[in-house]
């Protein structure tokens, strides 16, 4: 086999395991370690996963422990609770805290190299909290931020125009959550205007933000569209794309806003974050970024680093 990277994917319930599982697919590592406070959740997860390993490409898929993060190359965090019907974002963030507390002290006893790329929510705060916990350079602390929420809006635009969603370029900038931003004044196909109603567009924003509520007043938790937002990040990284992706990082200056993770457009390699994408916004898409990054700090403010 050979040697690609090595994933290790820490909590494997609905999130972690679908990311794994479309890691996988796509044939992202040749080694990928399920790590997960449930062992036996993630020993059943990497067996089922192996069975299907006479129809796909060799990749070495195991339960393990945070030793096996010693020489992971990307270290993928999905643990943590997750919202129930009626819950935002930001009620798990002590639960998510205190779970944090605990998986980051076990990864930096072993691995001082990785990118971490944070899904779990609050995924800004998580993200900052995680940076500031471990020390690591901020291009190494990565959040999978707005890029799903961008991948929805693509969706729900291109589904309005009757176009391919990944003919339709279209930020969700700033907080993963209630205070995102969509940036209309950008929004093109293929360099032409978005021609939709206001009606529409009020729409498709309320859509975009509100689809994570939707899916789990449906079924419970989202996650096949945030596994492939996930593995979508870790394929810029083994491959060395620099493709800019709508990830987490921590601004400095961003429209005069600093020391904050939003989702902006970064350009991401393998050395994770390479820089961030100043956008063109308006004044008012401005206004709301700086609402949104005001929320985020205050929160931040709540918690002890
Ligand atoms: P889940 O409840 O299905 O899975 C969470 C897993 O974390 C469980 O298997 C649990 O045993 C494990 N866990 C809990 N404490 C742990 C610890 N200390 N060490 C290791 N593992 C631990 O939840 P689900 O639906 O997978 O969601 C996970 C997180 O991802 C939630 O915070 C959720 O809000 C977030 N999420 C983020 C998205 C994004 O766009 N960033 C999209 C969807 C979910
Ligand atoms: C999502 O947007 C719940 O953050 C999660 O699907």
């Amino acid at each position: 086999m050979k040697k690609g990277a090595k994933i290790a994917v820490i909590g494997v319930g609905a999130v972690g395991s679908t990311t794994a599982y479309t890691l996988l697919l796509r044939e992202r590592a040749s080694e990928l370690v399920l790590i997960d406070y449930n062992h036996a959740k993630a020993v059943g997860d990497a067996l089922d996963m192996n069975h299907g390993m006479p129809f796909l490409g060799r990749a070495k898929v195991w339960a393990g422990t945070y030793e096996d993060c010693r020489d992971a190359d990307i270290i993928v965090i999905t643990a943590g609770a997750a919202q129930k019907p009626g819950e935002t974002r930001i009620d798990l963030l002590k639960r998510n805290v205190g779970i944090f507390e605990s998986i980051m002290e076990e990864v930096l006893k072993v691995n001082d190299h990785a990118i971490l790329l944070i899904a779990s929510n609050p995924v800004d705060v998580m993200s900052y909290f995680s940076q500031k916990k471990s020390g690591w350079p901020v291009h190494r602390v990565i959040g999978s931020g707005t890029l799903l929420d961008s991948a929805r809006f693509r969706y729900l635009i291109g589904s309005e125009l009757d176009i391919d969603p990944r003919s339709i370029h279209a930020h969700i900038i700033g907080e993963h959550g209630d205070s995102e931003v969509p940036v209309w004044s950008l929004a093109n196909v293929a360099g032409t205007e978005v021609s939709l109603s206001d009606e529409a567009k009020e729409r498709v924003f309320a859509n975009t933000r509100d689809a994570a509520y939707q899916i789990i007043e449906a079924k419970g938790a989202t996650y096949y569209a945030i596994a492939l937002a996930i593995d979508r990040i870790c394929a810029a990284i083994v491959r060395n794309e620099g493709a800019v992706l709508n990830v987490s990082t921590l601004l400095n200056d961003y429209h005069g806003i600093s020391d904050v993770y939003m989702g902006v457009p970064c350009v991401v390699d393998r050395s994770g974050v390479r820089s961030v994408l100043p956008l063109h916004i308006t004044e008012e898409e401005k206004a709301l970024l700086h609402k949104s990054a005001d929320k985020l700090k205050d929160i931040i403010r709540s918690i002890s680093l």
